[in-house]
């Protein structure tokens, strides 16, 4: 048999079904068909300019070498006032990493803290790196109930029953990706209890931490629980709050212990994320938040809009996303699964992803993203009920 094959841990590591819709929807749209794309979580604004200029003074004075691994000191002093302040975090710049992304660091915390035969707990469902990842370290996923009945909070005693002597970590995403949840109290309460009884590890992926958009909706970071601080490894990104996707940085705040086991990962896959990209965080955490929150208000009105008008659709329902910029819409009554509504819908022209792309019970639903122009939006929902009333 040749050797020029796939190791055996990459044989469950399928490129996710999103990467295969963006170069079918990218087909049709060179072929001259006109389609909404609503498939990608990313924001439809440019970085803001002084987050750009910070970039480029650092190139310009010589800002262009090997940084340290960890990141540069003052972006870590940043994050970690950044985290004191906002989220109640006490870590110190010693216990943050500057990644390459979020991904990285979804990468780093699974290789440098699962071992092959470990299990991990993931949201079903969730986002789609999650699942993959472990089968790199030689892991394998098992999977906690977000369920709309339960307001996509979670269940502890199906939670509970996952848990055996091989169980490692719990992975949680709040507020999610795919659903537009956020996670309540009560449930954080539930994960870091079972975390606390089972010495787990938890990674808190927080990306969507800004973008809860009801003022009686409060994103409480788990790493704040008693008994949390130093299982849990929270990880952020500057993509999405700052419109920063192709920039490719992001951190993770823990313990120092887990922190330096995190630093030797990262050193030998990247050796460090990106110097002068470095500098342009550093301003965007420090400088003017208004282009941000201008985003936020514009996502907020097109979450309104979107919850309304899908909700008026025949056949078609949602609970009211709370926060990150996602509808997942519940197409049960259509009689189509959630691939057969894919299909559908992007042959009358709006892209979006089948819900059981992010785990099994997303199978009935499809996933919208509202990083889209309101006049998109409103096309898109114009189309959508066409499509669906032609059903009847
Ligand atoms: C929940 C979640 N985590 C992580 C990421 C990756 O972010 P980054 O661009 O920083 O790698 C995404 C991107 O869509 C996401 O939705």
């Amino acid at each position: 048999m040749s050797k020029l094959v796939q190791a055996d841990r990459m044989k469950k590591v399928e490129l996710s079904g999103i990467r295969h819709l963006i170069t079918k929807a990218d087909k049709l749209a060179a072929q001259g068909k006109d389609i909404i794309r609503l498939e990608i979580g990313r924001p439809d604004y440019d970085t803001p300019k002084h987050i750009k200029d910070a970039a480029i003074k650092a190139i310009n004075e010589g800002k262009v070498h090997y940084p340290p691994i960890q990141g540069i000191p003052e972006l870590r002093k940043a994050i970690a006032e950044k985290l004191n302040k906002e989220n109640g975090l006490d870590y110190k710049p010693e216990e943050i990493l500057v990644h390459g992304g979020a991904s990285h660091v979804i990468y780093t915390a699974m290789v440098s803290f699962l071992n092959p035969g470990d299990e991990v707990l993931l949201g079903n469902p969730t986002y789609t790196s999650y699942h993959k990842v472990p089968f790199m370290c030689g892991a394998t996923p098992k999977y906690y109930d977000l369920k709309e009945e339960n307001n996509f909070q979670v269940d502890r005693a199906q939670m509970e029953s996952l848990i055996t002597p091989k169980t490692k970590m719990i992975c949680v995403v709040n507020p999610s990706n795919p659903l537009g949840s956020v996670l309540n109290r009560e449930s954080l309460e539930i994960i870091a209890d079972i975390a606390v009884k089972n010495d787990l590890i938890v990674v808190s992926d927080e990306i969507y931490e800004r973008l809860v958009y009801d003022e009686d909706k409060k994103f409480i970071s788990i790493a704040t629980l008693p008994g949390m601080r130093n299982r849990t490894i929270t990880l952020n990104g500057f993509s999405k709050w700052y419109s920063m996707t192709g920039w490719r940085l992001g951190y993770s705040a823990a313990s120092a212990e887990m922190t330096e086991v995190l630093n030797r990962s990262i050193f030998y896959t990247v050796t460090s994320a990106g110097s002068f990209v470095q500098w342009g965080a550093l301003e965007a955490l420090e400088g003017t938040q208004e282009p941000s929150l201008e985003m936020k208000a514009e996502y907020k009105r097109r979450r309104d809009y979107l919850y309304e008008a899908l909700n008026g659709i025949d056949k078609l329902s949602c609970l009211k996303p709370e926060g990150a910029f996602y509808i997942f819409l519940n197409i049960k009554e259509t009689g189509m699964t959630s691939m057969e509504f894919e299909d559908y819908a992007l042959e009358n022209g709006v892209a979006l992803v089948h819900g059981d792309e992010f785990g099994t019970n997303g199978e009935g639903y499809v996933r919208l993203s509202y990083a889209s122009s309101m006049d998109n939006l409103v096309e898109a929902v114009k189309r959508i009920k066409a499509a669906v009333e032609k059903l009847k």
